[in-house]
């Protein structure tokens, strides 16, 4: 294996990511888009939401958070003493990088009576423009919340709006950003699947567009689908939302069968993030031994983007 760290295993790494860990006293954290072998050597596996409530438990000295960019700034906005790591600072998100945070201050100024709501999948700069941040795993657990006649701002994602707007019957403000990669799956290509395999449940994350969601049998988070295939009866799959959370869904269902969704464009890997497959085990070791690349948050946004996130740890309990 060329790589950067020369002609180390595999093997090698592994060892030397478990030694320095509890060296260090460092936690890993794994998104469940994380590459396979970086979820096996992971500590703790999870959704956005299950990923920001560890860390704001953690006594680890270090985190290393395996995702990418913003569940790190989430991490340290929670924990700004503890050193947070990210493998690769390239990881970026295109649903965060769809909401300039300047544009996103304009939009709010233009609406000053309404409640702002943003999805985790944002810049710490507009967090700090934010009210409440959600999740996909408990936006309408929020919304629902919030008194009915409430006007909303919901940002950045279009398609998660529109689910939270059908399923709560409210009416938000959307801001139009999406994902690059939920976006683009196809309700053409998800019907040629389910005449392949009839017999099949349709799994589809919130990030994926409306006629998506209406023809599933479950919409959710990364972890609500995870949920849903452990409990449901059906041994059948298609699921519509990045393909590295098979690994984790072969690994707790090993009797069930699970079908990646295509993207629109099947010359390409599009049902993969390429921010997320950044991340490799190398970098885990690199960034575990350098204790670098290191997230930091200017201390005015930790302070102001802390109390939207600590209200969506408080509103989800
Ligand atoms: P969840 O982890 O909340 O399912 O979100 C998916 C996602 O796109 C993360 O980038
Ligand atoms: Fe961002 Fe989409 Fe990648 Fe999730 S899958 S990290 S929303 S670009």
């Amino acid at each position: 294996m060329k790589s950067q760290t020369g002609e180390k295993s595999q093997e090698f790494l592994r060892q030397e990511i478990n030694r320095m860990k509890k060296e260090k006293n460092a936690l890993i954290m794994a998104h469940y888009y994380q590459r396979d072998e970086i979820q096996e050597i992971a500590d703790f596996i999870g959704d956005s939401l299950a990923l920001a409530r560890q860390a704001a438990k953690t006594d680890a000295d270090i985190i290393v958070m395996c995702g990418v960019h913003f569940m790190g700034e989430t991490a340290k906005i929670l924990c700004p003493d503890k050193k947070v790591l990210i493998p690769d600072p390239l990881a970026g998100c295109s649903l965060a990088e769809s909401c300039d945070p300047e544009e996103f201050k304009k939009f709010v100024e233009e609406r000053p009576d309404h409640t702002v709501v943003s999805y985790v999948n944002t810049s710490a700069a507009v967090k700090a423009l934010t009210d409440i941040v959600v999740t996909s795993g408990n936006a309408r657990k929020i919304v629902e919340k919030l008194p009915e006649d409430e006007k909303i701002i919901f940002g950045p994602d279009r398609n998660l709006g529109e689910y939270i707007n059908s399923v709560t019957g409210r009416n938000m403000v959307l801001w139009k950003g999406a994902c690059h990669v939920h976006d683009r799956f196809s309700i053409e290509k998800i019907i040629e699947m389910k005449k392949a395999h009839p017999g099949a449940k349709v799994l589809v994350h919130p990030e994926c567009r409306r006629p998506l969601q209406l023809i599933a049998d479950k919409v959710g988070s990364t972890g609500a689908l995870l949920d849903y295939a452990e409990t449901d009866e059906a041994k059948e799959y298609i699921v519509v939302t990045e393909s590295g959370i098979l690994f984790e869904m072969r690994k707790k269902c090993p009797h069930k069968i699970f079908h990646a969704a295509p993207a629109e464009d099947s010359e390409c890997q599009c049902n993969e993030c390429d921010y997320m497959k950044l991340n490799t085990l190398e970098k885990v070791y690199e960034c575990l031994k350098n204790e670098s690349p290191e997230i930091s948050v200017e201390p005015d946004i930790v302070a102001r983007a802390l109390k939207p996130i600590v209200r969506m740890l408080q509103m989800s309990e």
